[in-house]
């Protein structure tokens, strides 16, 4: 997004730790074949997947070419998976071992001869977080890290960036003992989101929207980011962490950091990341008080789904029959600024709620409706204009109204116009890697998490965390599947006299 952004990726080597697992299957590979077919790899583009168990180039393509069926047709696929291939290579490397790192610059060197590629290393580290701060060091070690003239060398890592502040101050201790900050690229997919990015596209170009994106006009925000799954197989990961550390420090705050950052004066990777870093700066700190009156916490029990039955949190397999770990989370949020005081932003996120939907809600204030106020007009209480910033499934922006009913008498009503991007732009199937890995390879940090932006994340949650373990919670489950959460979320906001909006309508479970 910071600069023009060149039409191929300049010529690197693309090696994955971890690719014998989920993500390297699930996402980076049909990225790099989605780039692929859009034509924005270049000639001298090669990956290098390590394995734990030593396995064959050969025998690493096939295992992609059956584990991937779509990348060798379809319409997602890769159109040129028979060249592709043939720059796909595999290694095996004991993570811990430093001699075998050696061995990998060896075998970076022959590639790169091979194919006429640049030292350009690009290492994804799609490993356990344990790993990050041990791979960065042992690569340091072996010379791997090291730049020069035009030869560039970078690392991405993807969350979860600790488990608290103090455990991401230590990663970022480690990360920056064997990297330069502008080496390391921190990956929360959701900035990588189209309409994420669209949002700072839609407040920043359109000069009808920033002059009413404030206290003076906006009553208050909503984010809700709902999903309709369940724990599905990561009761190890997520048992330990809960819906506040796994979606809040990151999903959610960028998405709020988008909606209430200032202007940049450029959209230059440090000037974008200053603006959001400054915006999440301003939240006000949770005071355990704050603790009890402004966060809500839940877990579901057994419910009904797309019509059918489903399991309750507790009875997942590899959840405990008495977890407190929560998997629903709703969040006053205040922000003292200039431009938002006095504007909540309400926060919810929660698994196994009705659909999977994610939406930025602005609220406007109500319009000083005095020459309506007679009944016999239509409404006594026209609602609000609101703007609805639609991020999943569906993406686009929906504007809600009051329009006059046609007829001989006064009457109102609301209406809502409604922009889907894939009715004017079309749609190509993507994963939201690809303009991450392609903005990495270009040098462009601006959809990447910095240190100081992790570490204000977890600023901001720690209050709650340690409220919510020093006074465990005792009526879990309290929302049934399906539903939309606990009922202190709707309390939440009545007490404000505030409801939130209904996202029934939108779903899509
Ligand atoms: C991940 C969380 O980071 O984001 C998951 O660990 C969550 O628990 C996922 O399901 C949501 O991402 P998306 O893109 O499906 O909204």
């Amino acid at each position: 997004m910071a600069r023009k952004k060149p039409d191929v990726a300049p010529p690197s080597i693309f090696v994955i730790f971890g690719a014998g697992g989920d993500l390297a299957k699930r996402k980076l590979f049909p990225a790099l074949c989605n780039l692929k077919r859009d034509g924005l790899l270049p000639e001298g583009f090669a990956v290098v997947a390590i394995t734990h168990q030593p396995i064959s180039d050969e025998a690493y393509r096939d295992y992609l070419k059956t584990e991937l069926p779509e990348i060798t047709g379809g319409d997602f696929g890769c159109q040129q998976w028979e060249t592709f291939r043939s720059h796909i290579f595999a290694t095996a490397l004991d993570f811990g071992e430093a001699d075998g790192y050696l061995e990998l610059g060896e075998v970076l060197r022959r590639i790169g001869a091979q194919l006429a590629i640049p030292a350009n290393y690009l290492f994804y580290l799609a490993t356990p977080p344990r790993f990050f701060g041990p791979i960065a060091s042992r690569l340091k070690e072996a010379g791997l890290t090291e730049e020069s003239g035009e030869v560039w060398r970078r690392v991405i890592i993807e969350k979860p960036f600790g488990q608290d502040l103090e455990s991401a101050r230590v990663l970022n201790r480690l990360l920056h003992a064997n990297l330069e900050e502008h080496q390391i690229y921190r990956i929360d997919h959701y900035l990588g989101k189209e309409t994420v990015q669209n949002i700072l596209a839609y407040r920043f170009t359109n000069s009808t929207v920033e002059p009413i994106w404030d206290h003076r006009y906006i009553d208050h925000v909503q984010i809700t980011v709902a999903e309709s799954v369940g724990v599905e197989n990561r009761a190890n990961y997520y048992d330990a962490t809960g819906a506040l550390r796994d979606m809040i420090p990151n999903h959610l705050l960028a998405v709020l950091s988008v909606v209430a950052m200032e202007p940049p004066n450029s959209f230059e990777a440090d000037a974008v990341r200053d603006e959001q870093t400054k915006v999440l700066r301003a939240i006000r700190p949770f005071t355990p008080e704050d603790v009890l009156t402004q966060t809500v916490r839940g877990q579901y029990g057994p419910g009904k789904l797309g019509g059918r039955e489903v399991a309750g949190y507790r009875q997942e397999p590899g959840v405990g029959g008495d977890s407190k770990t929560e998997t629903y989370v709703a969040l006053k949020v205040l922000i003292d600024s200039w431009r938002w005081v006095g504007v909540p932003f309400y926060l919810r996120t929660g698994k196994r709620l009705p659909g999977r939907y994610t939406e930025v809600a602005v609220v406007y204030k109500h319009a000083p409706n005095a020459m309506f106020r007679d009944a016999s007009f239509g409404h006594r209480d026209l609602p609000a204009n609101m703007l609805v910033l639609r991020l999943q499934p569906r993406e686009g922006i929906d504007m809600t109204f009051n329009a006059k009913v046609p007829g001989h008498r006064m009457k109102l009503g609301t209406v809502t116009m409604e922009f889907h991007y894939e009715d004017h732009f079309g749609s190509e199937p993507t994963t939201g890697y690809e303009t991450l890995l392609f903005d990495c390879m270009n040098g462009d940090a601006t959809l990447f998490k910095r240190a100081d932006n992790i570490e204000i994340g977890w600023e901001i949650v720690e209050p709650i965390l340690d409220v919510w373990s020093a006074l465990p919670t005792r009526n879990f489950p309290n929302y049934e599947a399906g539903s939309w959460g606990p009922k202190g979320a709707d309390e939440l906001l009545e007490r404000d006299g505030r409801r939130w909006k209904d996202c029934s309508i939108d779903c899509n479970t």
